[in-house]
């Protein structure tokens, strides 16, 4: 048994649209993708695939499911192999061996990396603070061109030059968290007895690294005079990975958006001047090798990434990893290109040199990653001998095996094939490259039955399947009310309140969806409705369920004065509470009027 959590954590790590297009050319169509649909024939696109949702429907046959159900019903693989096919592809490892962690660890575990993360932005507010207290650290900054405005923007701070700075923000300093959150360092005496406690950051400048959501997930500290290590970052903890996260994407996102597309940089410092100098779309890798969820993660923000490395040798090793990195991801709808600088620029220093209008022109040249590949696995061989040709297609051999099947890919083959003097099909049955796995025959999943006109309790039910967040939101009250009125559905509603409830913020759709993998057929139609709606914002849907709950409670007010009003209304005390009902009748159809109004 693959731990539900596992289930949770890779499907908010993969984007099912990456997973479908591997094998189903995808178009941006409005907010969904749209394809053939892989599951039967057609000669129109009727297969959609929802980034929202996480979700592929087929308004032809029928078929839907999550990316994990992708890959079951496309290529024939088992539960458990699908999902160690899509970890593997986000750098995740499936635990094997079926120790369920109980709930009890669960919320632990939540409630340790809220206490992470409220230690980082505590943290980053007070260095922030100090940096207006430290004039050589304004000094510096200011030294390296950079603005009030910009540092503003990227919340730069200054660590103070003591030994227990943060001791002021945290009083009590020797929680466990602040070690875990990778802010201060225990040094334990040679005997091991005696443990000493002290600030990682001293004396720097601090970079906060933000997450997609903006929260403060670890900093990088520069030193002001030519001390060492340069840059000094957080380590690994469990709200941060390097391998993960690129610096500066979350006040990037708007501008990648404008500019179309994405340029990855090495350095904070580029960052932050590129963005004050006009190229706000900048980020930057921390300081690790590019990888490929880093470059998932940007394609997801935008089709076209440009790569920019400095000119010399280890710029040139990085420009290889990434190219590396980018292989799996590259299809014919993205466009990916790398820029190298001269030799003793980065971004930072080439565009305070020669001018943002040059930068842009080097980004115009940028070269695309064909061509690059090329030239790589072409490298110094001598093209004049088989020897030499045939090293070349030695070296591109694993590449073009990592690329999937796609114009792009074909393109690639026959320019190699022309510079090692063969033929293209020679070198796609020398390379074995297949065309992508062939969708396993089997008879399209059923249609989806009609509903029947759906009741109050079923819209409620509906609502809480496509948003279970909204489900942690019922009071006891609202759903006592609803399982009062709708005893049929009281089974499926304290089901799905539980398992929303247990998934906390990671509640979706999708997740859901995965849980319920073996649950009953009235979920299953449920399900299937869902996945063919077009999705609507939780601003909307939330009132949309206030509105389904008010109504319940009507309807609950009228069925108890019906009651009174057959039986004949005969002494006060019904004769009161029918009173009391009218008016609470009234109160909820006022604010029922309001929420419309
Ligand atoms: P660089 O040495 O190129 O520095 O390192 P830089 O970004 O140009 O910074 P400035 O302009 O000198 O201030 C590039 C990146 O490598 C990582 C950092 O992420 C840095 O931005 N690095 C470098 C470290 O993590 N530690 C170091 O000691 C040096
Ligand atoms: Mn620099």
């Amino acid at each position: 048994m693959i731990p539900q959590s596992f289930i949770q954590d890779l499907l908010n790590r993969v984007d099912i649209v990456d997973v479908v297009g591997r094998y189903v050319q995808l178009k941006k169509g409005g907010a969904n993708f749209m394809g053939l649909c892989p599951f039967h024939n057609e000669k129109s696109p009727s297969f959609t695939v929802s980034p929202t949702k996480q979700f592929y429907h087929c308004f032809g046959c029928g078929a839907h499911g999550t990316a994990i159900s992708f890959l079951i019903e496309y290529s024939g693989l088992g539960f458990v192999e699908a999902v160690k096919d899509l970890a593997q592809g986000v750098g995740m490892t499936v635990p094997d061996n079926d120790d369920k962690i109980p709930p009890a660890q669960r919320a632990e575990h939540q409630a340790k990396s809220m206490a992470l993360s409220d230690a980082m932005t505590r943290a980053s507010d007070f260095f922030r603070q100090q940096l207006r207290s430290a004039p050589p650290a304004v000094a510096y900054l200011k030294g390296r061109g950079l603005t009030g405005e910009v540092a503003a923007k990227f919340g730069l701070g200054y660590s103070p030059d003591e030994w227990d700075s943060l001791r002021k923000v945290f009083p009590d300093y020797e929680v466990s968290a602040l070690v875990e959150a990778g802010l201060v360092i225990d040094k334990s005496d040679d005997d091991g007895a005696h443990r000493k406690r002290y600030d990682r950051f001293r004396d720097r400048i601090m970079f906060p690294i933000r997450n997609t959501k903006g929260q403060v997930i670890g900093f990088g500290g520069r030193v002001m005079d030519g001390g060492e290590p340069k840059y000094l970052n957080s380590p690994e903890t469990p709200l941060f990975q390097k391998g993960s996260e690129l610096y500066g994407l979350f006040e990037a996102r708007q501008a990648i958006r404008e500019a179309g597309y994405a340029l990855v940089t090495e350095g904070y410092m580029d960052v932050v001047a590129l963005s004050q100098l006009g190229f706000p779309q900048a980020v930057a890798t921390l300081g690790t090798a590019c990888t490929p969820i880093h470059v998932q993660k940007l394609l997801r923000q935008t089709d076209c990434v440009i790569f920019s490395f400095d000119g010399d040798s280890a710029g040139r090793r990085a420009a290889r990893r990434a190219l590396d990195a980018c292989l799996i991801h590259a299809s014919d709808n993205k466009v990916i290109k790398f820029l190298f600088l001269p030799t003793e620029h980065d971004p930072d220093s080439y565009v305070r040199e020669m001018g943002a209008e040059a930068f842009e022109q080097q980004i115009k040249d940028a070269m695309p990653l064909s061509q690059f590949l090329l030239k790589e696995v072409t490298g110094d061989n001598d093209l004049r001998t088989p020897e030499g040709r045939a090293r070349v297609q030695f070296e591109a051999k694993p590449m073009l095996q990592a690329l999937p099947a796609s114009s792009l890919r074909l393109q690639i083959v026959r320019s190699l094939a022309q510079i090692t003097q063969s033929m293209p099909n020679e070198i796609e049955s020398l390379f074995e490259l297949s065309n992508p796995v062939a969708p396993a025959r089997r008879p399209p999943p059923p249609r989806s039955k009609r509903m029947a006109p759906v009741g109050l309790e079923r819209q409620i039910v509906r609502l809480l399947v496509a948003h279970p967040v909204l489900a942690a939101e019922l009071d006891d009250e609202a759903l006592n009310a609803i399982a009062g009125f709708a005893p049929d559905q009281a089974e499926m509603l304290r089901q799905l309140v539980e398992l929303s409830r247990g998934m906390g913020e990671q509640a979706s759709f999708a997740t859901l969806v995965e849980h319920l993998r073996e649950g009953g057929s009235d979920f299953d139609t449920l399900i299937a409705e869902i996945a063919a709606e077009t999705e609507s914002d939780l601003d909307v849907v939330r009132q949309e369920m206030a509105g389904a709950v008010r109504q319940t409670r009507i309807r609950m007010v009228d069925e108890e004065m019906q009651r009174l009003a057959n039986a004949g209304l005969r002494d006060e005390d019904s004769r009161s509470r029918y009173r009391e009902l009218t008016q609470q009748k009234e109160r909820l159809k006022r604010q029922s009027d309001a929420a419309a109004g």
